[in-house]
């Protein structure tokens, strides 16, 4: 029956592409999908060349184990072949190998499925000789320099029994925990980021240079020998001997008995497979004895003796349905990918943190790209990278909302912060529990027995939305007393706690905000400087700088809370529910005194008081204190180990005293 043309068709476009997966993944190291979907396309072509055999032709990848080798490296043509294995399950590689062995219960060699570069390493009068990769199972690339760079392979055998010359195959690994550190040396060199570790080993092996080799952390470990070892009967003997002479084995190797055996040990690597310090992708079954191995033979460029049992791939292609925004407790927003649910890691994935704006950027993921998913034990899904050339011509860009999705409040991105935050920090639902709870701790307004638990059950009952609710008449202790675990003696003793809190100092109030980066200590500068509410909320981002220890990123962040109209209004309410504190002095520096209008900087440790104490007398006599130098700067006051503002003063012409210059001007002031 002829082939129908479609058929043809669909035969020759998956050639085609399985050759530029080839190209991309063994030339260029930089594959653009994932190796599920690789390995899809090839079994797809093997069905239909079976199906139709006159389809069949030595040109067709089906018919070579790998991709070509690079031509600018030297060639090697493996005197034994470098075979693939055949992925099976465990009862079809048992019942396969007990038939044509005709045993009942089979001795197996089982081993972790290494993911990483094959290579072949010869060994003469027990010296490194040679070393190279696959390549296309049949000719490998000379990297014999590249490959002693590698710490663990040794460049001499020791040990028992060593042949005169041993030919080890095994692979080349790129440590997981070094992966991402070598993705941001590459980002910083303005290098091509690697896709995973099996690339990265790729990649740092196949190099002209190899110091460049030698700067990677690589590892080896061999699975087993293309001859040249005469005396041993098997397979686990034969890795045991080459652990003897100092070649790495893989330690979780173990001996299984029988189909029974075999699935034992997929299930425990499987348990181990997260811990492993390198990737694994299945585990490999060998019939252990050496003589069987033989009578077994091999078949299609694949041994009979061996088979792959795969995991679940870690890494999946989906598309990006569209990038919603989550506010976290903080108000940090997280760019969140909605994907085409796919199976992956052994778990339907449907969403795929981002991260941030900047990794988005970075990325250049796109709503509507084609993407590599990637899922590792219990690890949040994360998109590894996007498949460019699937593009779609409608995909879209992303851009971070300026307002808050939870609460409308303005976006912000302070300058040293890689994440974009809502900024009504009061009134934000995302960050209502945090907010409220903050509010409420000891050292903000200190109202004891506001904890957890209460503030759950207040803000899911609808019973606060900010903390300024708390101070409304309708949370009274019948409220309170009616929740869960809340007998009324502790409802009235809440109450009680709350309404004294009403009473408070302009610092505690200042950090019960919760505005980002304002701790305790820069809230009592603030009010301290201040004085007052009023003139805070309308400070200037420079005029906020004029506070010890407020540079820009701080000054920034407070304008920005007290830009946000709905931080005001909770804070008018939280007004009118009778919050109150004293009020001091106008800000220092306007009000009258014998420094009035001098600004002074402390720089450095003084010698007989703290910089607090200089503070305040400085500020008693209506002098200012800054927490950096300017032209405006009247004296910069230098102790022991003075920082960068000396330099500036000096830089500027800024008159420069030590302690002793200032207590003779805060005792005369006038000189
Ligand atoms: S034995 C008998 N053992 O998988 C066939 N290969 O798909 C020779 N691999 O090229 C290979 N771990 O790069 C063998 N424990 C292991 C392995 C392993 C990883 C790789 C190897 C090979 C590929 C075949």
């Amino acid at each position: 029956m002829p082939v129908p043309g479609s058929v043809r068709e669909r035969a020759a476009e998956l050639r085609r592409e399985i050759e530029e997966h080839n190209h991309r993944y063994y030339v260029l190291d930089a594959p653009t999908i994932s190796d599920a979907e690789y390995d899809r396309l090839f079994k797809e072509l093997q069905r239909l060349e079976r199906e139709h055999p006159e389809l069949r032709s030595a040109g067709s990848p089906t018919q070579r184990v790998g991709g070509a080798p690079q031509t600018k490296f030297a060639k090697v043509v493996h005197r034994v072949p470098m075979l693939s294995i055949r992925n099976e399950s465990a009862e079809k590689f048992d019942e396969r190998c007990r038939k044509a062995l005709g045993s009942d219960e089979i001795e197996y060699a089982a081993e972790p499925k290494l993911d990483g570069l094959a290579v072949t390493l010869i060994y003469e009068s027990g010296m490194l000789a040679l070393g190279a990769t696959r390549g296309d199972g049949t000719t490998g690339e000379n990297f014999t320099a590249n490959l002693r760079t590698v710490k663990n392979i040794p460049s001499r055998l020791k040990g028992p029994r060593r042949p005169d010359k041993v030919e080890v195959r095994g692979e080349v690994l790129f440590p997981l925990a070094e992966f991402a550190r070598l993705n941001e040396q590459q980002r910083r060199l303005g290098e091509r980021e690697f896709v995973n570790p099996r690339n990265a080993a790729a990649g740092s092996v196949r190099q002209l240079d190899p110091r460049v080799t030698a700067g990677r952390p690589l590892s080896f470990f061999a699975y087993g020998v293309a001859d040249g070892v005469k005396g041993i009967a098997r397979h686990s003997e034969l890795l045991d001997l080459l652990g003897q002479w100092g070649i790495p084995v893989a330690p979780e190797r173990r001996v299984a008995r029988g189909l029974k055996g075999l699935l034992e040990y997929y299930d425990y690597m499987r348990t181990r497979r997260d811990e492993l310090p390198y990737e694994i992708d299945g585990v490999v079954y060998k019939v252990n004895s050496l003589a069987d191995q033989s009578r077994l033979g091999s078949a299609h460029r694949e041994p009979n003796f061996a088979a792959a049992h795969k995991y679940p791939p870690r890494e999946e292609t989906t598309q990006i349905v569209d990038i919603d925004v989550q506010v976290g407790r903080t108000g940090a927003l997280t760019p969140v990918a909605r994907l085409v649910p796919v199976f992956v890691g052994g778990v339907t994935v449907t969403n795929a943190t981002l991260h941030n704006e900047d990794e988005i950027r970075r990325k250049d993921i796109h709503i509507g790209d084609f993407v590599i998913v990637r899922r590792a034990g219990d690890v949040i899904p994360e998109v590894v990278r996007v498949a460019i050339e699937r593009r779609p011509g409608n995909a879209r860009r992303f851009l971070m909302p300026t307002s808050c999705p939870e609460c409308g409040s303005s976006v912000v991105k302070l300058p040293d912060e890689a994440a974009a935050r809502c900024s009504g920090g009061l009134f934000c639902p995302a960050q209502r529990k945090q907010a409220i709870l903050h509010f409420a701790s000891r050292r903000a307004m200190d109202i004891e027995g506001l904890g957890d638990k209460l503030v759950d059950q207040l803000v899911e009952r609808g019973l606060i939305k900010t903390p300024a609710d708390l101070y409304q008449r309708k949370l009274n202790v019948a409220a309170l007393a009616g929740l869960e675990r809340m007998a009324e003696k502790s409802a009235a003793n809440v109450v009680r706690a709350i309404d004294r809190s009403r009473r408070t100092t302009l610092a505690r109030f200042v950090y019960a905000l919760g505005i980002r980066n304002v701790g305790e200590a820069t809230a009592a500068d603030l009010a301290r400087h201040f004085g007052s509410l009023d003139r805070m909320v309308q400070a200037s981002e420079e005029d906020l700088q004029q506070v010890q220890d407020v540079g820009p990123v701080v000054a920034m962040s407070i304008r920005r809370f007290f830009t946000e109209p709905h931080n005001l209004e909770v804070i008018r309410q939280l007004r009118v529910g009778g919050v109150h504190w004293e009020e001091t002095a106008p800000a220092p520096g306007k009000k009258a005194g014998a420094l009035a209008g001098k600004t002074f900087v402390l720089t450095g440790t003084l010698p007989s008081m703290t910089r607090e104490e200089a503070r305040e007398r400085i500020e008693a006599l209506g002098g200012m204190v800054a927490g950096s130098v300017s032209k405006q700067t009247g004296f910069v006051v230098a102790g022991n180990e003075p920082g960068s503002k000396l330099d500036k003063a000096r830089q500027l012409g800024v008159v420069v005293i030590d302690e002793a210059g200032l207590l003779r001007i805060l005792k005369e002031p006038s000189s």
